[in-house]
């Protein structure tokens, strides 16, 4: 499963892809807002930050005309760069028209199966179905989930599912179980996959014992040897 982050902010991006898992990013106006930038730079400077990545940037145009003239743009800043469409009818219609063009679309607000297939019938890159908030209004995301990937399967679609509004890492391995494409999520979640109390505690032990028992068996580096540097008779 491919990871995106779902931000703008260029450290949290930055600190992501040096781990060297990072696939990709999410931005929506919302975030893009919070950075207070030209939209085009932080676009620009992500796509430098996640090399070869893909990056997702929103149109704001509720039209037609305006979603191709945007759609259009936004791609044309870099390659990494995929289009945002709303998952409305004049959201569809763009995204059949830009999909043939070659363009790679991304359409969000999915909340519904019957929306994924059309979507998909478009030539969606990637469909978005925001688990979260399902969820926030006691609706099962994770089933609408696996009924995409399964109406998916039955008819060979490629367009790539990409769990979005996750809110905790068990969204995460439970997209992951489901067999989504990718998962987006919030740098907080992101950091909360690599926890685990016993993996701390496990490592203060371990380095707990190895200082007790420093003096006798000297330092790491030497008491293991390096090939070649190896002392005979000693
Ligand atoms: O990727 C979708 C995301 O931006 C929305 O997440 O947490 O606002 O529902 P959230």
């Amino acid at each position: 499963m491919k990871i995106f982050l779902d931000t703008a902010n260029r450290d949290e991006i930055r600190q992501a892809a040096e781990m060297g898992v990072l696939d990709g990013v999410t931005t929506n106006p919302t975030l893009a807002a919070k950075e207070k930038k030209p939209f085009r730079q932080q676009i620009l400077e992500i796509c430098e930050i996640v090399k070869g990545g893909a990056i997702s940037a929103e149109v704001v145009s509720t039209d037609y005309d305006g979603m191709l003239r945007e759609g259009r743009e936004v791609t044309s800043w870099h390659p990494s760069v995929v289009v945002k469409l709303p998952t409305t009818p004049t959201g569809v219609r763009a995204c059949h028209t830009l999909s043939r063009e070659g363009i790679r679309v991304n359409m969000t607000l999915v909340f519904s199966a019957s929306q994924a297939l059309l979507v998909a019938k478009a030539g969606a890159y990637f469909a978005s179905p925001f688990l979260g908030r399902l969820d926030d209004i006691s609706h099962d995301g994770m089933a609408l989930l696996r009924d995409i990937l399964t109406i998916y399967k039955n008819y060979n679609f490629s367009t790539e599912v990409l769990a979005a509004s996750l809110r905790h890492p068990l969204h995460v391995v439970e997209a992951a179980k489901a067999g989504a494409h990718i998962a987006t999520m919030p740098f907080k979640v992101f950091e909360q996959l690599f926890k685990h109390p016993l993996t701390d505690r496990g490592l203060e032990a371990f380095l707990k014992d190895w200082e007790k028992a420093r003096e006798s068996l000297g330092d790491i580096v030497e008491a293991i040897p390096q090939s070649g540097t190896r002392k005979t008779g000693s």
